[in-house]
């Protein structure tokens, strides 16, 4: 099965407006790694150019990069933004520009690999931030689960299935393959075991899991992906030499990060965060990474 970027537009398209309320981005990991990262690769009167793929109605992604940057007095002289929902992308204009003068703000609504060919600027250093599936899956079932947040309302669909995270088999997301389904009405029916049974099923995965939700009347699908630590930094340097790139990994609450920074001079700075990579299908994903290897 392929997944329809269509209805993953209208899915996000959906969320807009939560989205902009903050109420689906408590993700506050993610953001003390980046201004880790800020503070190890950057100094007071640097200059950079700053691209987001993905980055929602902006308010974290590159919002809160661009406050770090320049509170540590790093200045920031362009910025090209990009989500494929245009409804996230009209916030994401409004909200951008009401906190930076910047007149070189750019904005491409559409798809990220569209959205990388069109972007002037090579990528520099890219940040790279998904979800870890520790969170998903953690070995004790009375630990809180990502799994719990997807159970507790319909924000995020209404039933989900997992299939396991493949990037050598194309067929990974056919019927057949699902690993594991369930509504929120039948996983309420029975919340222990089920949990128990979705918990076994996605530790045995060495890579990690995609988790899909359609709609009931089959216009929007959410697919999130969520990986393992050890996968995701092989993933990172299958595609970006050792001998280019300096590459580290960094963890917190749900987030894995992997840094990808060229060994010359960085003047762009490039972030892909809060899982919009484990938004994309996998064969997306592996020509994202592709991609980003120019430069
Ligand atoms: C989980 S949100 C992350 C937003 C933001 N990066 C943050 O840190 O909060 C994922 C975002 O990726 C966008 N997205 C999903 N698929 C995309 C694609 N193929 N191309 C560009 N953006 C995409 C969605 O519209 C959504 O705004």
């Amino acid at each position: 099965m392929k997944i329809d970027q269509k209805k993953i537009k209208n899915f996000w398209d959906e969320r807009a407006g939560i989205y902009d309320e903050a109420s689906l981005t408590d993700n506050e990991g993610e953001l003390d790694i980046l201004s880790d990262i800020c503070e190890e690769l950057w100094l007071s009167g640097d200059k950079l150019n700053v691209t987001t793929y993905g980055g929602a109605t902006g308010l974290r992604d590159p919002i809160f990069l661009i406050e770090t940057l320049t509170n540590m007095k790093v200045e920031v002289e362009s910025i090209f933004f990009n989500d494929i929902s245009s409804e996230m992308v009209v916030l994401a204009e409004r909200n951008i520009k009401n906190k930076f003068p910047l007149s070189d703000c750019s904005t491409f609504t559409g798809d990220i690999e569209e959205a990388i060919d069109t972007n002037p600027n090579e990528p520099g250093c890219l940040m790279l931030g998904v979800y870890n599936i520790d969170s998903l899956a953690p070995q004790d079932s009375s630990e809180y689960s990502a799994l719990d947040m997807y159970m507790q309302s319909n924000k995020l669909g209404s039933a989900f299935k997992i299939h396991a995270l493949d990037f050598s088999d194309e067929d990974s997301l056919s019927e057949d393959k699902v690993l594991w389904s369930c509504s929120i009405e039948e996983y309420q029916k029975n919340k222990d075991e089920n949990k128990k049974t979705f918990l076994d099923i996605c530790n045995k995965q060495k890579n990690g899991v995609m988790v899909l939700s359609e709609d009931d009347n089959g216009d929007t699908i959410f697919s999130s992906c969520w990986y393992r630590k050890d996968f995701l930094f092989n993933l990172a340097k299958s595609f970006f030499s050792e001998e280019k790139y300096f590459i580290k990994q960094y963890e917190k609450g749900r987030s894995l990060v992997v840094s990808i920074c060229p060994n010359k001079g960085i003047s762009n700075v490039t972030t892909i965060i809060n899982n919009t990579f484990g938004n994309l299908s996998v064969d997306k994903q592996k020509r994202v990474l592709q991609k980003l290897t120019r430069g």
